[in-house]
């Protein structure tokens, strides 16, 4: 275990640091700093399970998930780039260490607007169809099934339409149960998942 650690150290203060440093940059152009996006289609990845994260950025390169690029590039006001273009040149050690490095800090729940009413009935139908593997609420930041609520807004709602297309795939049962929902009831998840985390993280911004 020590040893496991000295040679932790030792990539992240050595060439690791100033690489990490680099992919880090052209990160936070569109995920914020610390990892928490202002965009609403861009999703906050500080404080997501390590393994959401390697797994999501082998996907955009494998173009396994939709390569869709963000609203603020539409203006200039983030890069022209879709997730698959980021990941295209990047190695597995090096999504390796962006996944370490983003797992390690806070999540902080996005400031979303959201219809308090919806979300009640939102959580019930969480309660009954997604509880059993998005934990707390969707809101376990050990739950290899991502964080949900808190998250922005747009891109929790892209992420269910897409299973629901089948543009992205998933669990076999979480995709029946995602199917099983009407129009209505995935309009009342999206306010649920867009209300804050309570208590609210510190860094809510
Ligand atoms: C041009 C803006 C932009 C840049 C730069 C960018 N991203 Fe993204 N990222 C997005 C968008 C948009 C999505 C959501 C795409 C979708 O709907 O699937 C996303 C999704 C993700 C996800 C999926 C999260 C989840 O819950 O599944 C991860 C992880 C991620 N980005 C990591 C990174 C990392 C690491 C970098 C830097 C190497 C990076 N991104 C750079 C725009 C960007
Ligand atoms: C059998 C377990 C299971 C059930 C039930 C389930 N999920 Fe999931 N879900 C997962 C796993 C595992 C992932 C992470 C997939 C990955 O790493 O990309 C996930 C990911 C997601 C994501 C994407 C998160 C992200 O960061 O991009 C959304 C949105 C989601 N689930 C919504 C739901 C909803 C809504 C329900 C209930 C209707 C539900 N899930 C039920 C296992 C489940």
């Amino acid at each position: 275990m020590r040893m496991l650690c000295l040679l932790l150290m030792l990539t992240v203060t050595g060439a690791g640091a100033s690489e990490l440093g680099a992919l880090a940059k052209q990160c936070a152009a569109c995920h914020g700093v610390d990892g928490i996006s202002r965009w609403p289609d861009v999703p906050n990845i500080a404080g997501l399970p390590e393994v959401v994260i390697a797994n999501a950025l082998y996907d955009y390169r494998g173009h396994a998930r939709p390569c869709r690029k963000p609203v603020c590039a539409e203006d200039g006001a983030c890069p022209d780039l879709s997730m698959c273009e980021i990941a295209e040149p990047m190695t597995d050690g090096q999504m390796d260490t962006l996944a370490r490095f983003y797992a390690a800090r806070p999540f902080g729940s996005a400031a979303n607007e959201y219809d308090p009413r919806l979300a009640e009935q939102g959580l019930t139908i969480h309660n009954s169809n997604c509880e059993i593997c998005h934990t707390t609420g969707g809101s376990d930041p050990e739950d290899e099934a991502s964080i949900l609520r808190g998250q922005n807004r747009a891109y929790i709602a892209n992420a269910m339409n897409d299973y629901r297309s089948g543009k992205r795939l998933g669990e076999a049962a979480m995709l029946k149960r995602l199917n099983a929902l009407s129009a209505e009831e995935v309009a009342a998840l999206v306010e649920f998942y867009a209300s804050p985390q309570v208590p609210a993280p510190p860094t809510l911004r």
